[in-house]
């Protein structure tokens, strides 16, 4: 079964071909950041026109990249949610007439899902149940992930997701956009316990939510205090103790949760698993607690559409299609 996804979702335009869920045999991806850097953040209009300028262009090379022709794809999968609207239009409507024009099904996916099925392309071994904590630009989940297509979000973040959090404290850093990379990156270089940041407290019944826009503020203050005071800014202990902060309150939470669900197996997911400070702190936290992590390579924690073809190839098999009145929406639930 090849699949040829589309994700349009945010500032990366990406299409892929993808067998049987499992294997990549083209995975393009066009990464608009050269575009948005001066803004400080994702244009939601340039985002669109952006995706609308390159996406045919990327099809066509997935394709010649996958070795296939237009005749061999069984199914079109397109991210329909959540996004910027306009952006993940772009990618709705493409998918919708490569569908309709080839006569395949086309699969919405939804963004998230992918992102935890970029585990099933990096470990074929991997298959439901596992709790899995998808943390991205946009948004910060912590779910279990009960089938392929069955899944309960168990905690979520009331407010900023953490990516969201290293972006805008990259901004008061001077380390520009996107800052999670930048900010793991010096952080290797400071004391984790040079600022004494806040652990995000979340009031409710709910332990498992999530919460960090009063550590994103906490960083601006601090930034800000230096600057109007004058005294000097120690900006790579600031990073190490917000990558310590960030971790400690989405490890912590994971681990209880798998500790009270029982689960064995623990994936991480999204763009912020990208960080290597989470990624040592899982690693240590599951060796101690006898549990089977799983975090994808760095290529595939980023957006990219051969996440969309694999989630899309388990949702085909459910039954999961739509037709060509399918919308795009900024929020859905997963
Ligand atoms: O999953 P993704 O590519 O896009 C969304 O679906 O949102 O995630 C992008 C986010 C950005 O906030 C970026 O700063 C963050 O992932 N990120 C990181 C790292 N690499 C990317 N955050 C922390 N440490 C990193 N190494």
């Amino acid at each position: 079964m090849l699949i040829l996804s589309v994700e349009s979702s945010c500032d990366e335009t990406a299409v892929a071909v993808v067998e049987n869920g499992r294997k990549i045999l083209a995975d393009e991806i066009f990464s608009q950041v050269a575009l948005h850097e001066i803004y400080g953040g994702v244009v939601p209009e340039i985002a669109a026109r952006s995706h609308l300028e390159v996406i045919t262009y990327l099809a066509d090379r997935a394709l010649d990249k996958a070795g296939i022709s237009r005749r061999e794809i069984d199914a079109v999968a397109c991210t329909y949610a959540p996004g910027l609207i306009g952006a993940v239009l772009v990618g709705v409507n493409f998918a919708k007439s490569a569908a309709l024009a080839l006569g395949v099904p086309l699969i919405p996916v939804h963004h998230i899902r992918g992102h935890i099925a970029a585990n099933y392309l990096a470990f074929p071994e991997l298959e439901p149940p596992f709790l899995c904590l998808a943390i991205s630009g946009g948004n910060t989940m912590l779910v279990d992930v009960r089938d392929y297509t069955d899944m309960a979000v168990l905690g979520r973040t009331r407010d900023d997701a953490a990516g969201e959090c290293f972006d805008k404290s990259a901004r008061v850093l001077g380390l520009g956009y996107p800052g999670g990379k930048p900010i793991d990156e010096l952080s290797k270089q400071g004391d984790d316990r040079a600022y004494d940041l806040p652990r995000p407290a979340v009031h409710g019944d709910n332990p498992y939510d999530m919460s960090f826009s009063g550590l994103k503020t906490a960083v601006v203050n601090i930034a800000h205090h230096a600057e109007q005071t004058g005294e000097a800014l120690d900006k790579a202990g600031l990073a190490a103790s917000l990558c310590r902060a960030v971790s400690e309150s989405l490890v912590g939470r994971t681990m209880d949760a798998a500790k009270a669900l029982g689960q064995t197996q623990i994936a991480v997911a999204g763009g912020v698993a990208a960080n290597s400070r989470i990624r040592a702190d899982f690693e240590a936290a599951c060796a101690k607690a006898g549990k089977k992590l799983f975090v994808p390579p760095l290529r595939l924690c980023g957006d990219n559409a051969a996440m969309i073809g694999a989630q899309g190839y388990y949702e085909l098999l459910a039954g999961h299609t739509a037709g060509s009145d399918l919308n795009a929406y900024a929020t859905k639930a997963l």
